[in-house]
């Protein structure tokens, strides 16, 4: 199973074109992604794993100083997130991911499905979230360094925002948790070194 993973990266690497510099490759000869890909990928994730935890809090506190905090936070991390993505996605047209690794034909269409969903989740969300807190006439706050406009009040439209916000959570919930699942099932049952493809080469000598 692993032999037939190695040849499926080496076979990607020659369609590709340019060979990949050994740095590129994991272990199991599969193609990496970019360096600056992996970076923006698990500031994502720490961004994504972090914003979920300040809503939760949130929402449940009384009305108090340290729920206004905590929003602001919310709030502050959501947007940091949009710009990062937005990045993401601009610097993966210019440097594409490499080729998806040998799975059945199904296994990387849900792959790839569940990682264009993920990007367009986490762009829907912070822009829902500006929206209906902006549609209500309210400026939001940015780590208390500026502040971002409200818009003109619009009740009918913030409220259609709130529900994309609220209902687009469980997406949220379901696109993390399968995309967990999926390394998982590559790294505990599959062992075809995936998880490799973003993180920085593992050789104990550093990148050169
Ligand atoms: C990736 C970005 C974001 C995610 C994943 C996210 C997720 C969530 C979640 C899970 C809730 C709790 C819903 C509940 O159980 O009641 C929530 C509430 C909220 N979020 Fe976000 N959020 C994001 C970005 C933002 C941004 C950028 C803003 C505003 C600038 C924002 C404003 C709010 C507000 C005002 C609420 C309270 C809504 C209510 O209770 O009616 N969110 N968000
Ligand atoms: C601890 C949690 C996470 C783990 C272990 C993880 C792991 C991975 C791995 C191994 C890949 C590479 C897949 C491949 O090369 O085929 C990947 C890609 C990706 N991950 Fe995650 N991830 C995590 C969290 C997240 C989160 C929270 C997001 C939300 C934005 C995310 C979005 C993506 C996207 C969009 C890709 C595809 C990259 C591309 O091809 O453009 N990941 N992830």
């Amino acid at each position: 199973m692993a032999g037939s993973t190695i040849s499926a990266g080496r076979k990607a690497d020659r369609k590709a074109g340019t060979p990949l510099p050994a740095t590129y490759v994991t272990a199991s000869g599969l193609p990496r992604h970019h360096p600056v890909s992996q970076a923006l990928h698990w500031v994502t994730a720490a961004l994504a794993l972090a914003v979920l935890p300040l809503a939760w809090v949130a929402v449940s506190l009384p009305p108090d100083p340290a729920k206004g905090s905590l929003f602001v936070l919310h709030k502050s991390v959501g947007l940091t997130i949009l710009a990062i993505v937005v990045l993401r996605i601009v610097w993966r047209m210019i440097r594409p991911a490499p080729p998806d690794p040998l799975v059945p034909r199904l296994l990387t269409l849900i792959g790839r499905v569940n990682h264009w969903l993920l990007y367009a989740i986490f762009l829907i969300m912070p822009i829902s979230g500006y929206l209906l807190s902006a549609l209500s006439g309210r400026s939001t706050p940015y780590f208390w360094l500026f502040t971002i406009p409200g818009l003109t009040k619009d009740d009918g439209a913030q409220k259609i925002a709130e529900s994309i916000h609220l209902v687009g959570q469980w997406f949220v919930y379901a696109l993390v948790l399968l995309h967990i699942a999926g390394t998982a099932w590559h790294l505990v049952i599959r062992r075809d070194g995936l998880l490799e493809r973003m993180l920085p080469v593992q050789d104990g000598r550093g990148s050169r």
